[in-house]
């Protein structure tokens, strides 16, 4: 198991739970869904799952080492620099040299269908790409949990399609990949599905 929770849910200070208290695990070459509507808590729940929120109530458990990774839903990049950079960056950060870390990097453009791209400048790549480019950097940083927040909501279909495509080849690697979306096409690439239930708060 990568991360177990235990009854988590959470309170904004001065606001009630957000969903139904949590209990579940989660285990590598999963690709998990995480939906619910608007406001239910699934990016609240993505930081949670990042460590980057404490829950209000319940425990979530890591398994010891383990890596997470976190892709906002906004794809970030310098405009200047080429997609291949944005992807070696990460891959130098563990330690790996420059040819190297461009080898790594250029194998997984490759992987999210972005080959062509590699030099080109990040203000020049359509919104699809540059979400892939997202995907791409952060399986450069070798995680064991990959958290991304609604990948295709700003796509057209085609592009989101697209997208859905790699989400796809992730859930064959072995790492655990979490999902937060609105999109019938993104759940059905996933292998399970966790549904926020609103929280009825007791009169
Ligand atoms: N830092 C914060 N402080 C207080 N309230 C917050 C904070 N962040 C989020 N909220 C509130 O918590 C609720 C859940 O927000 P969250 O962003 O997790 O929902 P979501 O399920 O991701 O929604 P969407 O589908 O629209 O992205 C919302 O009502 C939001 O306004
Ligand atoms: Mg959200």
């Amino acid at each position: 198991m990568l991360i177990s929770l235990e009854r988590v849910t959470h309170a904004f200070t001065g606001g009630h739970e957000l969903f139904q208290p949590i209990t579940a695990s989660f285990a590598r070459g999963e690709m998990v869904a995480v939906t619910g509507r608007s406001g239910a808590g699934k990016s609240t729940l993505l930081a949670i799952l990042a460590g980057s929120l404490r829950p209000s109530s319940g425990e979530i458990r890591w398994s010891e080492e383990c890596r997470v990774c976190w892709i906002a839903q906004r794809p970030r990049g310098v405009p200047g620099r080429s997609a291949l950079d944005h992807v070696a960056l990460p891959v130098l950060a563990t330690g790996a040299r420059r040819l190297e870390a461009e080898r790594r990097a250029a194998e997984l453009l490759d992987r999210v269908g972005l080959s062509g791209a590699s030099s080109q400048p990040f203000e020049t790549l359509s919104g699809g790409q540059a979400q892939r480019l997202m995907l791409a950097q952060g399986l450069a940083a070798a995680p064991d949990i990959l958290l991304v927040d609604e990948p295709t909501a700003q796509l057209d279909q085609r592009t989101a399609a697209e997208v859905d495509a790699v989400l796809g080849l992730l859930a064959a690697a072995e790492l655990l990949v979490m999902v937060a979306t609105h999109s019938a096409a993104t759940r059905a690439s996933c292998s399970r599905e966790l549904t926020l239930e609103h929280h009825v708060p007791s009169e």
